[in-house]
């Protein structure tokens, strides 16, 4: 059985999970705006590949005889105005998102919740390959240099090729 401190951190991440899939459903957005439609794909996979964190969690919850409980999901922060920038604020948001993950994973250790340890394990590896996706990303557009735009338009192709590996239907995680 989940303390009441680990089912409460676990809860609390499944919204720090949606409030990112909300964050990348805005640059998503945001991106189809600036009619770059390989980025609006890019962020929208990303959007449904955090849904699928949080869901996760939702599932181990329930498997361990916890109560979900959610919570208000913030809007996303800032005003996107290039996609240089989105994959800035990407990059410093999954820092945050691992803070967060590894926070749980010390308390997990702590009490020598083992099933925990080993569920939080996969969100460690996840992270890993997450700030690398942006960090790499990042470092393509320092090639740029200031006049981005020819370069955003190459960027732009090749970011529309990511493929959704997440599931999308969630109705099969419920018990
Ligand atoms: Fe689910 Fe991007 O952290």
């Amino acid at each position: 059985m989940l303390s009441k401190e680990m089912l409460a951190g676990l809860n609390d991440q499944i919204g720090k999970e949606m409030h990112s899939a909300y964050l990348y459903m805005a640059m998503s957005a945001r991106s189809a705006d600036l009619g770059l439609e390989g980025f609006a794909r890019w962020f929208m996979i990303q959007y449904h590949e955090e849904m699928f964190h949080g869901m996760k969690i939702y599932k181990y919850i329930q498997d361990r005889g916890g109560e979900v409980v959610l919570k208000d999901i913030p809007a996303p922060e800032g005003d996107f105005p290039s996609v240089r920038e989105m994959f800035e604020k990407t990059l410093a948001h999954e820092k945050t998102v691992t803070r967060s993950i590894l926070d749980l994973l010390a308390r997990a250790k702590a009490e020598k919740d083992a099933a925990t340890e080993i569920f939080l394990a996969w969100y460690v590896t996840e992270q890993v390959e997450e700030e690398k996706t942006a960090s790499d990303i990042l470092r393509r557009f320092a090639y740029m240099g200031p006049g981005e735009n020819p370069g955003c338009l190459f960027l732009d192709r090749a970011m529309g090729e990511r493929k959704l590996e997440a599931p999308t239907d969630f109705s099969e995680l419920v018990i």
